[in-house]
């Protein structure tokens, strides 16, 4: 390894950092003049953030007294102006509070989870999205959302994994990034700016076994190659404010992780934005076994670099007392209130406390309602066609399943604000598209976890008069999300057995699948003549679904995580290793011989009953057009270890419609002094081709994309040769071009 290029990486690394704040000297030197004039009170106050309960006794004492420096989840804005009045005119220095909210895939207008933002593998659609929604929050008084999420997620049976971006950490970085960029807008200060705040600083996504808050073990040179470049990427990005995770690491509790918030985070980094506590979490390092009492957590909390205790209730009476004791120093309590008064400079609210006048018309606008539909539409998979979709001309359809009509669910989870009665349902936009006479609709199941097979026969019976059965299948919001882990994500309740039956009125079936999840759908797959995943597509779900189907566009996303056959063979994702026995002969259990010898299964890395591969694999999604991908060609064919080299290839749309499709570059480094994946995403670019059109899609591949991290916690580029593809999923079924490093 060449030490002087890993130098030189470690410090472009540094240089690179953006720091969240940039101040001006005026403005520093107003928040020291307050710091001057703060009682230690009035400081330990700005440190906790409290959840509101309306212009309660309790909420007006915390804003006149200053015992809170922030609220969450208090979003009616009559409120929110009262407590501000509260606080910059009846506190003794007059600070103002800083109010947040989840608001995490849209405030009022509902865009789908942001798993299925992962899926349109479109950044800029992300960044209007959040623009959005700062906009629809912002208009309450609101200005900080917790949000973005970039935890990697690699098993399904974690209910979070609906918050995030998938499995990848290229594909992760790049929506985290987009989505820090349209909360934020060009100025923090701007009345519709929302600050955000990158969670849940790290590893949360890792919980053994899928199980929400469970322990994470994380080699470190997975936490530094997989999990941890999304969170640098946001904070490169100038994202305001994180927040640290529920979970221990390898035996460290994330809020009490000095490496994690400042070794790495300040002062590798160079970040210097505000950390606030996940809820209750400071509190919590008490059961996990870190910490003794309230008092011990808040001191390794403070110690550790989280600056805001969220509903802990840990700083308010302790941290005073630590710092006599010495246990906390001043200077550290003062960084803290520093950060707390920074963000609040930063959002303006020095000068421009008050919203503007909300009103509804905020909400709801037709470009809002216009970007969720066309986030739906880029973002909607289609897993298998046999030519049944677009449905042609006019048909008979029968629509059924408990998602059909289902205007909470479609939402999914974190929609606090969202408005069902908004909600465009696939039922409501298909009866709008068709009319109504040719759309029979029973829902055969009432909610997805519904066992009940009684209206099945009905059911099927009406079936018989349709074309076409469209079944609207899936999980109900509450499935996913916090504290919402599956042990076996199959779809819930008797919705299986309900499309068995359908079988039995003959018609051809096209399911849609809306879920918090990728749930394993072996069965729903082989039974379906079509198969779209739309995960939960929130307010304009129906809408663009009805599009879909009619083929008034193609569905243009990608799986942004691999979708399993069965829950055992998680956690599951493309970027595996090849192991010493790679699974390139497989028995499965149906073909194994009555006594068959011990070996004759053949000895390589397989389940007897699930195989290795993937249901359908990470990056995969068809359209309703078909394209051509030509080999990728380089620049070069060798690149020096701080160079790059371009690729080109050249795409073809060779099918009879306009559609986008996902260029994904793939690499493989053959040979390491650690073993590689077989695969890394390293670049993609979505487009749109007109039938018969062609384009260049081109990528500059830097040494530096290459690097890994040793087991030494060395980031390090190793010369050697490697292993290229460009295809649309990371199945890349074409011979690899090969390039080196020298
Ligand atoms: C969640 C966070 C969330 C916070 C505030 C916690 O339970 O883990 O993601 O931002 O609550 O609502």
């Amino acid at each position: 390894m060449n030490t002087s290029l890993q130098s030189l990486i470690a410090a472009a690394g540094l240089m690179l950092a953006a720091g969240a704040y940039a101040l001006t000297p005026d403005q520093e030197a107003r928040i020291e003049d307050l710091l001057s004039r703060m009682t230690q009170e009035e400081k330990i106050g700005q440190l906790n953030q409290i959840s509101g309960d309306g212009y309660s006794p309790r909420m007006s004492e915390a804003a006149t007294k200053g015992t809170a420096g922030s609220v969450l989840n208090e979003v009616d804005p009559t409120v929110i102006s009262r407590l501000q009045h509260d606080a910059v005119e009846k506190s003794r220095l007059g600070i103002p509070l800083v109010f947040a909210r989840d608001v995490i895939h849209g405030f009022r207008t509902i865009f789908p989870i942001p798993l299925g933002q992962g899926a349109t593998w479109n950044p800029a659609l992300v960044e209007e999205g959040s623009r959005i929604a700062a906009k629809e929050a912002t208009s309450t008084g609101v200005r900080w959302t917790f949000s973005p999420m970039v935890d990697i997620a690699r098993d399904a049976r974690w209910g979070r994994i609906a918050e995030g971006y998938g499995e990848d950490p290229v594909l992760t970085g790049a929506m985290g990034e987009a989505a820090v960029r349209g909360y934020q807008g060009n100025d923090l200060s701007s009345p519709d700016a929302l600050a955000a705040c990158v969670k849940h600083f790290a590893g949360y996504g890792a919980a053994e076994s899928g199980r929400d808050y469970n322990t994470t073990w994380i080699p470190d040179v997975l936490l530094h190659d997989v999990y941890l470049p999304p969170f640098k990427q946001a904070a490169d990005a100038g994202a305001a404010t994180f927040m640290c995770s529920f979970n221990e690491i390898n035996g460290v509790p994330s809020s009490g992780n000095s490496y994690l918030l400042r070794d790495l985070l300040r002062d590798s980094w160079g970040w210097n934005g505000l950390v606030v506590s996940d809820w209750g979490s400071i509190r919590e390092m008490i059961p996990h076994g870190f910490c003794e009492d309230m008092a011990d957590a808040a001191r390794k909390a403070a110690n550790a670099g989280v600056d805001v205790d969220m509903e802990s209730y840990a700083y308010l009476p302790n941290l005073a007392k630590l710092v006599e004791e010495g246990k906390v120093s001043q200077a550290t309590i003062d960084d803290m209130v520093r950060n707390m008064l920074r963000l609040k400079m930063e959002l303006g609210l020095f000068y421009n406390p008050y919203a503007p006048k909300s009103d509804a018309s905020a909400f709801y606008t037709p470009e809002a309602l216009e970007a969720a539909q066309r986030t739906v539409e880029e973002s909607t998979i289609l897993l298998k066609n046999n030519g049944i979709l677009p449905l042609k001309g006019s048909q008979k359809i029968f629509v059924t399943g408990p998602m059909a009509d289902a205007p909470h669910d479609q939402c999914g989870t974190w929609s606090f604000d969202g408005e069902k009665s908004h909600t465009v349902t696939p039922l409501a936009a298909l009866r709008e598209k068709y009319g109504d006479d040719a759309v029979i609709y029973m829902p055969g199941l009432a909610y997805s976890r519904d066992l009940s097979t009684d209206g099945f026969a009905a059911a099927v019976k009406a079936a018989g008069d349709a074309d076409v059965i469209l079944y609207f299948t899936g999980e109900e919001a509450v499935l996913s999300g916090e504290a919402h882990s599956r042990a076996d994500i199959s779809l819930p309740g008797a919705q299986t057995a309900y499309l068995e039956a359908l079988k039995a009125a003959g018609k051809p079936i096209v399911t849609v699948v809306m879920a918090g999840r990728p749930l394993t759908l072996p069965t729903e797959s082989r039974l379906s003549d079509a198969l779209l995943c739309s995960f939960h597509p929130g307010t304009m779900g129906g809408a663009a679904l009805a599009r879909i189907i009619a083929g008034e566009v193609s569905p243009g996303g990608k799986l942004p995580v691999s979708l399993p056959r069965m829950v055992g063979q998680l956690p599951l994702y493309y970027s595996a290793k090849n192991t010493g026995r790679p699974a390139n002969e497989i028995t499965l259990i149906g073909d194994i011989p009555l006594e068959a010898g011990q070996t004759s299964t053949g000895c390589t890395s397989f389940f007897l009953d699930a195989g290795v591969a993937p249901l359908y694999p990470f990056g995969y999604g068809l359209s309703y057009t078909t394209f051509e991908y030509g080999a990728p060609e380089l620049s070069a064919s060798e690149m020096a270890a701080d160079g790059s080299i371009t690729v080109t290839c050249k795409v073809t749309n060779t099918g009879s419609v306009a559609a986008s499709d996902v260029a994904q570059l793939y690499v493989r480094d053959l040979v390491g002094s650690l073993t590689r994946p077989v695969k890394e995403l390293k670049h993609f670019e979505k487009f749109t081709l007109a039938p018969g059109e062609s384009r260049n899609v081109t990528f500059t591949l830097t040494a530096d994309e290459l690097a890994f991290h040793n087991a030494k916690g060395e980031r390090i580029i190793e010369p050697g040769k490697f292993h290229l593809w460009v295809d649309n999923s990371s199945l890349c079924e074409a011979a690899p071009v090969e390039f080196s490093i020298r």
